[in-house]
């Protein structure tokens, strides 16, 4: 497989809920590096496609290729193991453990344990909270440590839902800046409420109405479409 291909190719995606159809006949496409941002109003699926390509949900029809191999069938541990980390919206740590412990929990299988040090050095807050239970942090340090204990799995692609969701605005823009970090070495999938962040970090956008891919285009062109406030606006 050359270095060039795409990392992930998502091909017609359908999935949803029993037989409650919530995706249709999605495409879209991440790189080896940077960041695609993923935007739409709540309800359209940005959560359910972020659940399918984790595998956590099912698809119902549609092809997902990850690092040249097909992914749909896979189970979400295959995919995780293949370099695939997902950061859900909700739930993202184990809220009666302390930190280190959820942290321990997301090295396991890892044989390098420099890892944890690595994460708390990205997250210097993580690090003077180590024994505090992660249902006591405050919003952003949670989204830190949700993003910490998925970067111990070494994931080549990460898919990132609302890193920025409940967190004080002083510290979205740390975040953000981390994200940028690890967008220049890494892929990753933003989906995220704040607009002008999403749009800064990625350098390519897909806009999701009701399901499907509205819009896409470079996060500069789309960021200057007059029809992304007509998708985004309630
Ligand atoms: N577990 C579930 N069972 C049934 N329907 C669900 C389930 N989870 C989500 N849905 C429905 O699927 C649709 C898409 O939900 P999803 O969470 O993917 O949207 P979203 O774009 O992530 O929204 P938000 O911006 O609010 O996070 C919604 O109509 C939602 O009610
Ligand atoms: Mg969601």
């Amino acid at each position: 497989m050359s270095d060039t291909e795409a990392l992930l190719q998502v091909e017609k995606l359908s999935a949803g809920y029993g037989r409650s159809r919530v995706l249709f006949d999605l495409s879209l496409v991440a790189q080896r590096r940077g960041a695609v941002a993923v935007l739409g109003r709540n309800g359209v699926g940005k959560s359910t496609l972020l659940k399918t390509l984790a595998g956590e949900i099912r698809p119902m029809s549609g092809v997902i290729r990850f690092d040249g191999a097909e992914a749909q069938d896979e189970p979400a541990e295959r995919r995780a193991r293949r370099g695939l980390g997902h950061v859900p919206q909700e739930q993202a740590v184990f809220a009666k453990l302390s930190v280190r412990e959820n942290l321990l929990l997301g090295a396991i299988g890892q044989k390098d344990k420099n890892d944890i040090d690595d994460v708390l050095d990205f997250f210097p807050k993580l690090a003077q909270r180590l024994g505090q239970t992660a249902g006591t942090l405050s919003g952003g340090e949670r989204k830190m440590l949700a993003i910490g204990r998925a970067l111990l799995g070494r994931p080549r692609l990460l898919l990132l839902d609302e890193p920025t969701e409940g967190v004080w605005v002083g510290v979205i823009d740390e975040i953000a800046e981390r994200l940028r970090r690890l967008a220049s070495e890494m892929s990753l999938i933003l989906v995220e409420q704040h607009i002008e962040l999403a749009l800064d970090v990625a350098h390519y956008a897909y806009v999701m109405d009701r399901g499907q891919v509205a819009l896409e285009g470079a996060a500069s062109d789309v960021r200057r479409d007059p029809r992304l406030l007509k998708y985004l606006s309630p």
